[in-house]
């Protein structure tokens, strides 16, 4: 077993986290009862197996699922999570099981921070990308009309539950999905990730368990370095954005046809050529980050649909924005960034057309 401590909690990296859960939830005092929040396809995977276990082991639970998808990280499902834990008789000394991807964590840590002004949760994540990036950091949210995650709190779990064999079912394009968080890491924090993701694209994509904890073991540790020194991102931890503000309007004008490290994927693209522009980053090292997300499927172009006047205007609410000026985090090597507050639109459209 391995264990990260952060400030309020440590994150658990094992192979049978569900033995091991049993025991910390009976000797803790984490909660009487436990509402497994998950989504509809993890519930039918893990979901119903870790209710059965628990509940054999003398562990009152219930499960709330919720329909799988981005569209649905939103108030609505909230509520309804929030009508049946009141249905259910949950209370202060009750807590939350998240048990999924990056949008079971958010949500389930959000409804988390707000029932009766906060009860404990744990978190199980399922996905590589929950593993190596949402499961850290305590932030919850839900998407709004407004734009991506705008609404949401800090909030940190009680313990993070990492098995990595819960990823011998998730499809390659989710692998794909978080190597565009790792690919951010490596590029804000520790090129060395780049190489090994260079280097070993095939084991990777095949699980190779002895590569994924080294990734995964570096990108929590790196994770939880800036949450560590900056809890509510008023400073170091903005780096961990990087790609993030295009990506997130991306995601929302495509109606969330476009998943998180796709939007991530090509948000770092737009970011690296407007370093590039702007002679911040040589056009070498933009081509390295590009052809390595490349060459794991990622997408580095605009969809044909989306124009950069229509881009602008998405990220204009984006919690990056201050005073009018775009703040944007831009790379000006491997391994090291910048935060500037004066990209201008010009900077946006420019780079835009290099990436139709
Ligand atoms: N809070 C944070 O700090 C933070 C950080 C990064 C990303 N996020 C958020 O995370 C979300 C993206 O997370 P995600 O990519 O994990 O999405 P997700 O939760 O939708 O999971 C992706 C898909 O994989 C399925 N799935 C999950 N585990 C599985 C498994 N073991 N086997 C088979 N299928 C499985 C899910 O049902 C879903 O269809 C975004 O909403 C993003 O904003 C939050
Ligand atoms: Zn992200």
């Amino acid at each position: 077993m391995k264990r990260i401590r952060l400030k309020s909690y440590d994150i658990l990296i094992m192979d049978n986290i569900i033995k091991k859960l049993i025991v910390d939830l009976k000797s803790n005092n984490w909660g009487r009862k436990f509402a497994i929040i998950t989504d509809s396809k993890v519930k039918k995977l893990y979901g119903i197996e870790l209710q059965e276990i628990l509940n054999k082991a003398g562990i009152e639970s219930i499960i709330i699922p919720f329909v799988s998808g981005e569209k649905n990280k939103n108030f609505h499902t909230v509520e309804r999570i929030l009508d049946q834990l009141f249905k259910e008789d949950f209370h202060k000394d009750d807590a939350i099981i998240a048990l999924g991807g990056g949008i079971t964590g958010d949500i389930a840590g959000f409804t988390a921070s707000i029932y009766m002004r906060g009860i404990p949760y744990i978190q199980i994540p399922t996905t590589l990308l929950s593993i190596v990036d949402s499961s850290v950091g305590g932030k919850t949210g839900v998407n709004t009309q407004w734009g991506k995650n705008l609404i949401g709190t800090f909030y940190n779990p009680k313990r993070v539950y990492i098995q990595p064999k819960f990823l011998n079912t998730l499809p390659k394009k989710q692998i794909k999905n978080a190597v565009a968080e790792i690919i951010k890491y490596g590029v804000i924090a520790k090129p060395s990730l780049l190489k090994t993701l260079k280097k070993n694209r095939k084991e990777i994509l095949n699980l190779n368990k002895k590569i994924l904890l080294k990734i995964i073991f570096s990108c929590i540790k790196i994770k939880a370095g800036f949450v560590t020194i900056d809890e509510k991102e008023h400073g170091i931890r903005k780096h961990l954005n990087y790609g993030h503000t295009i990506g997130h309007a991306l995601e929302k004008i495509s109606g969330f046809s476009i998943q998180h490290g796709q939007g991530v994927s090509i948000g770092m693209s737009i970011i690296n050529t407007i370093s590039v522009s702007r002679k911040m980053m040589t056009k070498k090292d933009a081509d390295y980050i590009k052809n390595l997300l490349k060459s794991y499927s990622l997408p580095t172009k605009l969809l044909p649909s989306v124009s950069a006047i229509r881009l602008i205007s998405a990220i204009k609410l984006d919690k990056k924005m201050h005073n009018d000026k775009k703040q944007f985090i831009i790379p000006t090597k491997l391994g090291k960034i910048k935060i500037i507050d004066s990209i201008t639109n010009r900077d946006i459209i420019k780079a835009c057309k290099k990436h139709a």
